[in-house]
């Protein structure tokens, strides 16, 4: 018998095929449940003890070739299959592809990157979990000053000290803590306030942070940076400068684009003046640059802060900014862009 069964592996090693069914033919005949190896299993009991050894190897190895074979058999078909699916029908029809669009927050993000990167301006990032140093203090606004109360704040748990940026004029912070000017930098982010959600204002949005520090820096390069920014962003070439306060800015002015008062719309958002307001900005006060360990008698430069749904509203023409948290496809699915 072990004859027979070693006739059999010679068998099941020459076994070849490029046919799915004689690879099934050969399966069953081999490990299927009336198959030749059940039939030797079956007949493993009525062998003398002094051979069963043998006749257990011999056994095993028939399995072994047999499963083998089948296996790579398998294999061998598959990848025969496949590349008969790329290459075979070059007639057929092509397979619909379904293209996906950006978030148009992450449009209007990158198309802000790629303008103040003409200008040598590169991105920095930093976390949304901040600490009370780098979203308040060394920005000039230490504890209890009530300039604090502009920007409702989440805490995380009952630690003060750990929060939710309010600000992407934080990673300001941490870009001067860890390089020396010059420094031309826009931190593009995610911010958080604990705010009433309404269709102008929302508890999560974004924020594009800039920061130029270098010698010599005056409030002209600021307006020119500005200025530039609007015309490759909006087309429009005329902005003001209208004094306002930050704590971490002196002077500061809040940015206003002038949109015009051609249409209705232009009438409607601009509340009848034709101005826009985009942002925030300022010469950087020398207390901040002091906290980054950065000496104010040698150097000086500007900051401004934008918020990027905002931006994305008035070149979209979107009235609500809830649209952009919704994640309805059919939202989604006008923004199509190679940027
Ligand atoms: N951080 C300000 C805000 O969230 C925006 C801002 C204003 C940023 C003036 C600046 C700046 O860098 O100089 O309202």
């Amino acid at each position: 018998m072990i004859d027979k069964i070693k006739d059999y592996i010679s068998e099941a090693e020459a076994f070849s095929t490029e046919n799915a069914a004689e690879l099934e033919a050969f399966r069953i005949k081999f490990l299927g449940k009336k198959g030749v190896l059940n039939d030797f299993f079956a007949e493993f009991k009525n062998v003398p003890n002094d051979q069963k050894k043998e006749f257990g190897q011999v056994i095993n190895a028939l399995k072994n070739t047999a499963e083998e074979k089948v296996k790579a058999t398998v294999e061998a078909l598959e990848s025969k299959e496949e590349s008969k699916g790329i290459f075979g029908d070059l007639t057929r029809a092509a397979e619909p592809v379904i293209i996906g669009s950006r978030h148009p927050i992450s449009i209007v993000k990158n198309q802000i990157i790629d303008i103040f990167a003409n200008i040598g301006f590169n991105v920095s990032e930093g976390p949304e979990i901040e600490d009370d140093w780098h979203n308040f203090t060394a920005l000039n606004l230490p504890e209890y000053h009530p300039a604090r109360d502009m920007q409702d704040t989440f805490f995380i748990q009952t630690n003060p000290d750990v929060l939710l940026r309010t600000h992407t004029s934080s990673v300001q912070v941490r870009y001067m803590e860890n390089h020396k000017p010059p420094i031309r930098t826009i931190s593009p982010g995610r911010v958080f306030r604990n705010e009433a959600i309404s269709s102008r204002s929302h508890c999560i949005f974004h924020q594009v942070e800039g920061l130029y520090i270098d010698k010599d820096v005056s409030f002209a390069d600021l307006k020119q940076t500005l200025l530039y920014f609007t015309k490759e962003m909006f087309g429009k070439s005329k902005i003001r400068l209208r004094p306002s306060y930050f704590p971490f800015t002196e002077p500061s002015a809040e940015i206003d684009i002038y949109w015009g008062l051609k249409t209705e719309t232009d009438y409607r958002i601009t509340k009848g003046t034709g101005w826009l307001e985009i942002g925030g900005c300022g010469m950087v006060d020398p207390n901040v640059l002091k906290n980054c360990d950065i000496n104010p008698d040698e150097y000086n430069g500007f900051a401004f802060g934008m918020g990027v749904e905002r931006i994305a509203m008035l070149l979209y023409q979107i009235g609500d900014i809830r649209m952009f948290y919704e994640n309805d496809v059919r939202f989604l699915e006008q923004f199509k862009s190679n940027i």
